[in-house]
């Protein structure tokens, strides 16, 4: 039986690729034979609906089996995972109940780490590679728990002027988080939305790359209309349109993230 390994998509600053990488990521390491579990901890729902319609969206949510409900009676998350149709992929979805997830937290014992607990039985279990947590654009006691149940975090981060924006709030947030949860690692940051025409895509990258004790990507992600088109039909670009050019790039991003884990965990 092996590890279970945790990994949050986490970024405050909104629209930075969370969503679109989490979904990307968790569907390549299934077609590479992994096991993978994916959450969706975004009232937002939109790792739900890059995976399914709206009507099954609601149709999940109406009978509560969402991380909405799992967080607050504080379930054993088993019970609420779904199929996302593709091979070795599954998903706890969300619904629009996440928005009152900080007040539901609020009173509850040892309120920072429900969904690790919620997520133990699966993690003893085994049967997961990875399990991926898409969090929401905040910093606050969710995310705080989201970060607290993952083993790794891996930051997108827009290549634009204000992607960069808020980053070093981040870094402190993780900071805070590794006070509750010392194992907490950042894995890396993966750069999204690149376009290397711009001259200030290279600065960008060049800022990133200075910073210390964080990992850049090698493999980052370029603007490309087919993760839309892909989004628009309720799938991921890497099963979605194979051979365009994000697929290839979150293929490949994909390896270097298995690779940099299977480093980490083998120290
Ligand atoms: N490489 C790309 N090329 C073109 N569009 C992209 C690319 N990556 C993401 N997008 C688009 O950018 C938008 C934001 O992406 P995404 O939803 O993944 O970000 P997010 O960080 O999850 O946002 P939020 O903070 O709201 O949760 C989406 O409309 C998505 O389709
Ligand atoms: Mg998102």
């Amino acid at each position: 039986m092996s590890k279970t390994v945790v990994i949050a998509f986490a970024n405050n600053k909104g629209g930075s690729g969370k969503t679109t990488t989490c979904s990307n990521v968790g569907c390549a390491m299934a077609q590479d034979g992994k096991k993978v579990l994916m959450i969706d901890g975004d009232m937002q729902m939109n790792l739900t609906i890059a995976y399914f319609d709206e009507e099954k969206a609601l149709e999940l949510a109406q009978n509560g089996k969402t991380i909405h409900t799992v967080v607050k009676e504080e379930k054993d998350i088993s019970d609420f995972i779904v199929s996302t149709g593709i091979e070795g992929l599954d998903i706890v979805t969300s619904s629009s109940l996440m928005s009152s997830i900080e007040f539901d937290l609020f009173s509850k014992w040892q309120r920072e780490v429900i969904l690790k607990r919620c997520l133990e039985r699966v993690r003893a279990r085994g049967y997961y590679d990875y399990i991926l947590i898409d969090a929401p654009p905040t910093l606050g006691g969710w995310v705080m728990n989201i970060m607290c149940a993952s083993d790794y975090v891996i930051i997108p981060v827009e290549a634009s002027p204000w992607g960069l924006f808020g980053l070093a709030n981040m870094f402190d947030f993780c900071d805070q988080v590794k006070r509750i949860s010392p194992s907490l690692e950042v894995l890396g940051i993966a750069i999204t939305k690149a376009d290397e025409r711009k001259k200030y895509f290279k600065q960008t990258l060049e800022t990133l790359k200075e910073l210390e004790d964080v990992k850049v990507f090698e493999n980052y992600i370029r603007v490309d209309s087919a993760i839309e088109w892909a989004q628009d039909s309720s799938r991921p670009v890497v099963d979605f349109k194979k051979n365009s050019r994000s697929a290839i790039e979150y293929i490949q991003l994909t390896k270097e993230i298995m690779e940099n884990v299977d480093r980490k965990e083998r120290n």
